[in-house]
């Protein structure tokens, strides 16, 4: 039995494809067989596989339904977490997801899943992304701070969502905690933040996040042990389409 984790599929059956990298980069060719292979080899029917976020370009559930169909395809138990891209998601609407795809899909956005004796808490996140000023030697000198504002509300109505779902798992009785956020957890200009805050209040084990593409981007937050807790970086193709292990 194991848990796997994986994010940005960002697959296209149905809809059309808007980001020039993912026609560009050599890691994108061909990525929807190589993942379906590397799935078959490494997952079983007992295993977990949280999928997280940014799973289709498809702008409506309508242009999502052979994304979908090859999600299901996939082995093991599938949960969801919604990514910025996910356009069919409405978080205020999981409950109608979850009741056209369960049991073969579980879309997962407030309150928390089981996995053994953990609890697995997901969340999209966000992170200011700039625009950033830099200068000649590559060093941050401003950014855009009316975007800085906006992200900073997003950034608190998300951190209220984890919040309530790392409650009510504590409310149940886990103590062992896994968090779920597509966006890193921090922005590059940024040590901590509210999320690695609310990972160290709630005593979560690991924080796992994707959304970073491109070798740019895969240094964007933290890596590794950082005070205490596991952060690991799963978008796609940073690992080249093989799931990473979370747990035995
Ligand atoms: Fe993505
Ligand atoms: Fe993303």
């Amino acid at each position: 039995m194991g848990l796997y984790a994986i994010g940005d599929l960002h697959l296209h059956f149905q809809s059309e494809l808007k980001a020039q990298a993912q026609l560009n980069d050599p890691v994108w060719i061909d990525h929807e067989e190589r993942f379906m292979a590397n799935c078959k080899d490494l997952i079983s029917d007992d295993d977990t596989l949280v999928l997280v976020g940014d799973h289709s370009w498809g702008k409506d559930l309508s242009e999502c339904e052979e994304d979908f169909a090859y999600i299901r395809q996939l082995p093991g138990r599938k949960i969801l977490t919604r990514g910025n891209h996910d356009m069919f998601w409405d978080a205020k609407k999981t409950k109608k997801l979850n009741d056209l795809f369960q049991p073969e899909l579980t879309f997962l956005q407030d309150g928390f899943e089981i996995y053994k004796d953990y609890a697995l808490v997901a969340t999209k996140g966000y992170t200011f992304e700039g625009p950033y000023y830099i200068d000649q030697r590559g060093q941050i000198i401003g950014y855009d701070e009316s975007n800085k504002e906006h992200a900073d509300k997003l950034v608190k109505r998300e951190a209220e969502r984890i919040r309530k779902s790392l409650d009510a798992a504590m409310a149940a009785g886990y103590t062992k905690i896994i968090l779920f956020l597509h966006y890193p957890p921090t922005n590059v200009m940024e040590k901590e933040s509210v999320f690695t805050d609310l990972a160290a209040a709630y005593h979560v084990e690991q924080v796992i996040y994707a959304h970073c593409h491109g070798e740019r981007r895969f240094k964007d937050s933290i890596q590794g042990m950082y005070k205490g807790r596991l952060y690991r970086l799963v978008s796609g193709d940073y690992l080249n389409w093989e799931p990473l292990k979370i747990l035995d």
